[in-house]
């Protein structure tokens, strides 16, 4: 580990690093537009200069690596005066797009400038240079030439991450312009990725563009759902509607990136195809009621087939877009009732795409590991639905688990056409739904605490961003809620174990507990990058 010295603080930090991640794990930020860590170092923008004692010219920070014994200066007034330098060659041409800028809030132009710059230009606005705007180059981007600061870090994604190659540097002096070469368009999974990196408002995102401003949005911690990867995101929400899912580094599951898919997962979350109150089955409608009588119903109806049949009249499907701790709370109250019939359903679209070699799999589920790690398979699947066929289980509870469109209608019905009383959990109205007799709105994950295991078993935290929408509750509190209704007329030893905390946290707590996979975890210990499984107790 070398030590050096950085603007007059004695450090020591790991041997290999370039000093602007040396500067920045001691707290210090030096400017830069071209570097970024998951790609290669070009060193073109110069943003990076500092001093660097004994070396007879500025250095370049992105590119100098730390040696012991080295003493640098991000602050020197030679440092101050190449920034200055640095941002008005980059401003020259720039044009004078702030006020209508998609990129405000977030452009590194706009803040270096006031960190760094502020002086007036010397440039004529006539004499400037003008280039394409707003050329839609595919892969839903937006080019804006002008603004554009030539730091090629789209280049290089292209280049290095996809390996597709779409966009280059094309002509010479200030007539150099990013493009696509003739005749091609952006066109890969991960596009949109070059608008995060992008670091002016030259990429944006046409779907995103001009519908928010940055800085009215509110940013929480989650995972992305739309595959088994479970990528680490941001979810930017304003008033409990979500305006963008970002990537969020994690170096154990994602890195930097996000697959453009993930990123449009969002509209389907919150569409008007929401459940937003519990319905009954009526007169072949559906008829809206309160969540006490819903519940009531519900746990009239289990002690009924209970009493009627045995426990086992009586089962659950859980799907894989259900939580660690929604799964554990639903195998605790079949467990409670004494029931064993409990599978997992993990389906993906026919159309979905294959496993590629960077992020998207083709299990389009989260939480496929996370229900095996609890003993829910998927494999139980076909035995409770034949149960069902043959009529000895009557009742069924499925929870975040469209089994019509997942089997197809016509086996759908076969299976568990003979059910006597289906009880649907879901976000929005499906087929399973509407041949329910009781369907009880839960909330979608970004509105809830827990967490998702993706296919490696890394255990990683969802944060509740807002609201569910209308009379939609957690999940577990739904399952919490039917518990205590059933609580009142349990023996006593069944009572105890319906009691079942509604709390993401409590239910972690318990889970691990109980559930080797888990043990020694606890949802608030996660951290942002999440935790692995205990693969031993699997
Ligand atoms: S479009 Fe953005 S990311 Fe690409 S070179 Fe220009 S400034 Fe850099
Ligand atoms: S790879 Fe999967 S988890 Fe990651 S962003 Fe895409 S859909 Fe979401
Ligand atoms: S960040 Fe170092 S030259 Fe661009």
């Amino acid at each position: 580990m070398p030590k050096l010295t950085i603007d007059d603080t004695p450090v020591e930090v790991p041997d290999g690093l370039n000093l602007i991640e040396a500067a920045r794990l001691c707290g210090i930020e030096i400017p830069h537009y071209c570097y970024h860590p998951a790609l290669s170092v070009v060193g073109n923008c110069r943003m990076c200069l500092v001093e660097v004692e004994k070396a007879p010219k500025l250095q370049i920070a992105c590119n100098t690596r730390v040696t012991e014994g080295m003493v640098v200066r991000t602050t020197s007034g030679r440092t101050h005066a190449a920034q200055r330098a640095v941002l008005e060659f980059l401003l020259a041409n720039h044009p004078i797009d702030c006020p209508v800028c998609d990129q405000a809030g977030e452009c590194k132009l706009q803040d270096y400038y006031m960190d760094y710059d502020r002086q007036p230009s010397r440039f004529e606005l006539a004499r400037k240079n003008h280039k394409g705007k707003a050329i839609d180059i595919g892969g839903g981007l937006m080019l804006d030439q002008e603004r554009c600061i030539l730091c090629a870090r789209c280049t290089r994604f292209f280049d290095e991450v996809t390996q597709t190659s779409e966009l280059a540097i094309f002509g010479r002096g200030d007539h150099n312009l990013i493009d696509t070469y003739p005749g091609r368009k952006v066109d890969n999974p991960y596009a949109l990725n070059t608008v995060d990196i992008c670091p002016v408002g030259a990429l944006t995102e046409k779907d995103f563009r001009f519908r928010m401003r940055v800085w009215y949005l509110h940013r929480t911690e989650s995972v992305c759902g739309g595959c088994e990867r479970g990528c680490a995101i941001d979810i930017h929400h304003h008033r409990g509607r979500i305006y963008r899912f970002k990537p969020r580094h994690n170096p154990e599951v994602n890195g930097y990136w996000i697959c453009d898919a993930g990123r449009h997962s969002f509209p389907a979350l919150q569409s008007e195809s929401r459940l937003v109150a519990p319905l009954r089955q009526a007169d072949d409608r559906m008829a809206a009621l309160g969540w006490d009588a819903a519940l009531a119903e519900a746990a009239a109806k289990i002690f009924e087939y209970g009493r009627a049949y045995g426990a086992n009249a009586i089962g659950a499907v859980v799907g894989a877009r259900a939580t660690n701790e929604e799964a554990w709370a639903m195998k605790r109250l079949m467990a409670a009732i004494g029931s064993d019939r409990i599978a997992g359903l993990s389906w993906s679209p026919a159309d979905a795409p294959g496993d590629d070699n960077l992020l998207i799999r083709a299990n389009r589920n989260p939480n496929t590991r996370g229900l095996a790690a609890l003993g829910i398979e998927s494999a139980a699947l076909g035995r409770l639905g034949e149960a069902a066929a043959r009529g000895e289980m009557k009742m069924l509870i499925a929870m975040r688990a469209d089994l019509a469109r997942a089997l197809g209608e016509a086996e759908f019905v076969r299976q568990f056409g003979p059910l006597d009383y289906l009880v649907v959990l879901d976000t929005d109205a499906n087929e399973t739904g509407q041949m329910a007799n009781l369907v009880l709105p839960i909330a979608a994950y970004p509105e809830i605490d827990g967490s998702f295991t993706n296919f490696k078993g890394r255990v990683q935290r969802l944060n509740a961003a807002f609201d569910p929408p209308g009379e939609a509750r957690p999940a577990i509190e739904v399952i919490a809620a039917l518990a205590s209704h059933l609580e009142d007329g349990a023996a006593q030893k069944t009572a105890a174990m319906l009691a079942i905390p509604s709390s993401a946290s409590e239910i972690f707590a318990r889970m691990a507990a109980a559930e080797p996979a888990f043990s020694g975890l606890t949802l608030d210990a996660l951290g942002a990058d999440g935790a692995a499984l205990n693969l031993a107790g699997e």
